[in-house]
């Protein structure tokens, strides 16, 4: 494989560098992946003015929000791109949940508007298009919901089949529809996700299956033009801040990974802080970096915020290292926290499923410890769409989530009435 700018993969443990086109995920040592390329063989200034120039492309490869950034994610020609012109995601102002959280610069990047309804499919256009580059005809995944759903559909597009390991009853129906809807074979592992996540690493080395979980280096390198595409759409202006939840972990290094190759490039000048916000029933980073002991995994992950119920996340290692660059945080959650702030944003008219909405909770809890300044410049990142959970929505609101020890405190109950004037009067307070 040849590339414009030297690109090779390289072991975050020790360092170790392996030819691209040698198909692996892990090295000799067991240390994940990452895909590097010789930096000093790019001038910044002139990239940046290209990607201001593709800026708003009508159609192509080059109207995605992905490979508009193609120089940092993998610089193939476009027809060689897999892509849903995915990324293009707007920018709110946070409206109600800004002035819930505190903040009064408090942007939310709605990652919930990409075409399968999450940011995963920024790593997954790039992780298809590398798995056509590897010749796959099969693609794997375990997931809490998102990153199969994605799967299943550039799969379709690509002519991949796709074959999905998810934890049986427990992922949000909206995604398993999307799944079933795209074609992916599904198997519901009886088990949590971090067992599915064992067993598709098993079985994609058996049985020759190209794995697509955030594992996958690829992935990686098209999640980090979140990052990308939020600092274009503040004209380069770096934030104070990035509040962002936390998984499986590849969506916070992806983006402190893109950041800090900006920041080599001299594309932006001042180095942001990253937040990750983890739910606090599946909180093993967030133990490991409030007690300053060595990763551990967390037995039996909970959460309502079922997108990251994960107790043994793959990704630890770099997050770490994204977080020492940047001068990063980590917070958890409540369960209440998570839905109290999941109604601010939907009441704001944003909308976002519960893991999402980790952001605005943490950067509420962050804004009253005092890590956060209330002028600060903040963005937070919705990761799904509301509609992804409407059980969570509806159990909420309905205030039937005592079992999980949740409270509607923002409840907007749905009344049921007669059909007569009367009712409708009586109901609205007239
Ligand atoms: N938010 C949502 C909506 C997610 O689906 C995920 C991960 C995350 C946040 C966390 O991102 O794993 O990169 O730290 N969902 C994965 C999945 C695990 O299978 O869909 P992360």
């Amino acid at each position: 494989m040849n590339f414009k700018v030297a690109t090779w993969v390289e072991c975050v443990h020790c360092a170790r560098k392996y030819d691209i086109g040698e198909l692996r995920y892990n090295c000799d040592c067991g240390g994940i992946l990452d895909v590097r390329r010789d930096l000093s063989a790019i001038d910044g200034q002139a990239l940046k003015q290209t990607w201001e120039n593709r800026w708003g492309m009508k159609r192509g490869a080059m109207s995605s929000g992905v490979w508009r950034y193609k120089e940092l994610i993998l610089d193939l020609p476009d027809d060689r791109i897999i892509t849903r012109q995915e990324g293009n995601t707007r920018m709110y102002d946070a409206g109600l949940a800004g002035k819930y959280a505190g903040l009064k610069n408090f942007l939310l990047k709605h990652e919930g508007e990409n075409p399968t309804g999450s940011f995963k499919d920024r790593g997954m256009t790039c992780g298809t298009t590398a798995a056509m580059m590897y010749h796959a005809t099969s693609v794997a995944c375990a997931s809490t919901g998102n990153t199969s759903a994605s799967m299943a559909s550039y799969a379709a597009v690509s002519g991949l089949k796709s074959i999905i390991f998810i934890p049986e009853g427990k992922i949000a129906y909206g995604k398993l529809a999307q799944a079933l809807a795209f074609g992916g074979k599904t198997l519901q592992i009886e088990g949590n996700f971090d067992d599915a996540m064992s067993l598709v690493q098993d079985v994609c080395r058996e049985l020759n299956i190209y794995l697509l979980n955030s594992i996958n280096p690829f992935r990686i390198e098209g999640q980090k033009a979140i990052g990308f595409e939020i600092l274009q759409q503040l004209d380069w202006e770096v934030p104070d801040w990035f509040v962002i939840p936390g998984g499986n972990l590849g969506n916070n290094s992806a983006l402190s990974k893109g950041l800090e190759e900006l920041y080599a490039l001299g594309i932006i000048n001042k180095i942001p802080r990253i937040a990750v916000i983890q739910a606090s029933g599946s909180a093993p980073l967030y133990k490991m970096w409030k007690n300053k002991t060595p990763f551990e995994a967390v037995k039996n992950p909970e959460t309502i915020a079922t997108a990251i119920k994960i107790g043994n996340p793959v990704s630890w290692e770099k997050t770490l290292r994204g977080l020492e660059w940047c001068n990063g945080v980590v917070e958890e959650v409540s369960e209440q926290e998570i839905m109290d702030a999941k109604a601010m944003v939907d009441a704001a008219g944003i909308g976002a499923e519960p893991a999402s909405c980790c952001s605005v909770a943490g950067a509420k809890k962050l804004v009253d410890a005092g890590v956060i300044d209330p002028e600060a410049k903040v963005v937070g990142i919705l990761t799904g769409n509301v509609l992804k959970d409407p059980d969570a929505v509806i159990g909420y609101h309905k205030n039937e989530l005592a079992n999980k020890g949740i409270v509607g405190t923002y409840a907007n109950r749905p009344v049921i009435i007669k059909p007569t004037v009367d009712a409708v009067k009586k109901a609205l307070g007239r």
